[in-house]
């Protein structure tokens, strides 16, 4: 019932005549998928350029962050009504990356998330547990709060309109992947807090995605499980062949 999603976060790789190359070459070899939403998530000053390459494609396009408000005097961001006017679909949000590196808090990817959904944009929200939290014994009390603190306040239709992403921290370039027991763990739970949040219905609609070193070689078992609905591909991304490898396992 739910459609899967696999999406290529290319982070802050490749140029722009290689950006075009491989949007083109995914949306190329897509003509053949069917039943899998995909999307390719550039730098953003790419994102009009590969959206233009490959619009009329079945592959949408994404960005890797936004700024919450719609306008101003905000240096070096962007909002989401400027994604939504170069062609984005879907904005990333609360990557680990930018939570651990860049500071972003919980209560910042929700104020990304309200704008997000009001400008028309599809939010993919990462959450997420570091290898100490995982050690500790502290993942679902993790997930919980990245949770509870990135989706404040939605109401359940804007809730069913989210992608969740989750990407152990610990999984993310590192070649460590996530054991498919490991993954459905966590997204089994992020869909009991859906429902015990909000109702059934929109537990069963919400897709999450997992990420964290997901390649055409263990992709299969990971989408094999039930309560995983697409992935999160950063690394093998980057090319069409890996990339379409991945798309073809959750077909
Ligand atoms: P990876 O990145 O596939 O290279 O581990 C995933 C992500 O960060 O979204």
């Amino acid at each position: 019932m739910r459609r899967p999603f696999i999406a290529g976060n290319w982070k802050m790789n490749l140029d722009m005549a290689s950006a075009v190359a491989l949007a083109k070459g995914v949306a190329r070899e897509a003509e053949k998928v069917e039943e899998v939403d995909l999307a390719v998530c550039p730098p953003s000053v790419y994102l009009a350029a590969v959206a233009q390459a490959i619009s009329g494609s079945q592959v949408q396009v994404g960005a890797q962050n936004m700024y919450h408000q719609p306008k101003g005097a905000f240096t070096g961001e962007i909002s989401a009504a400027m994604l939504v006017d170069v062609g984005c679909r879907y904005v990333i949000l609360g990557h680990s990356e930018r939570r651990h590196i860049l500071g972003e808090t919980d209560e910042l990817v929700n104020k990304k998330v309200h704008a997000a959904l009001a400008a028309g944009l599809a939010p993919i929200v990462c959450v997420g547990e570091t290898l100490e939290e995982r050690e500790a014994g502290n993942t679902l009390d993790v997930i919980r709060r990245q949770f509870d603190g990135s989706l404040a306040g939605l109401s359940a239709q804007q809730l069913a309109g989210v992608v969740i992403a989750y990407e152990p921290v610990w999984a993310i370039g590192t070649g460590k992947v996530a054991t498919p027991e490991q993954a459905e763990e966590v997204h089994l739970d992020l869909r009991k807090i859906i429902q015990d949040r909000y109702n059934r219905r929109t537990a069963e609609v919400v897709r999450i995605q997992y990420g964290g070193s997901v390649t055409p070689d263990n992709a299969r078992v990971l989408l094999a499980c039930p309560n995983i609905d697409g992935a999160l591909v950063g690394g093998a991304s980057l090319q069409v062949e890996s990339f379409m490898g991945i798309v073809a396992a959750a077909g």
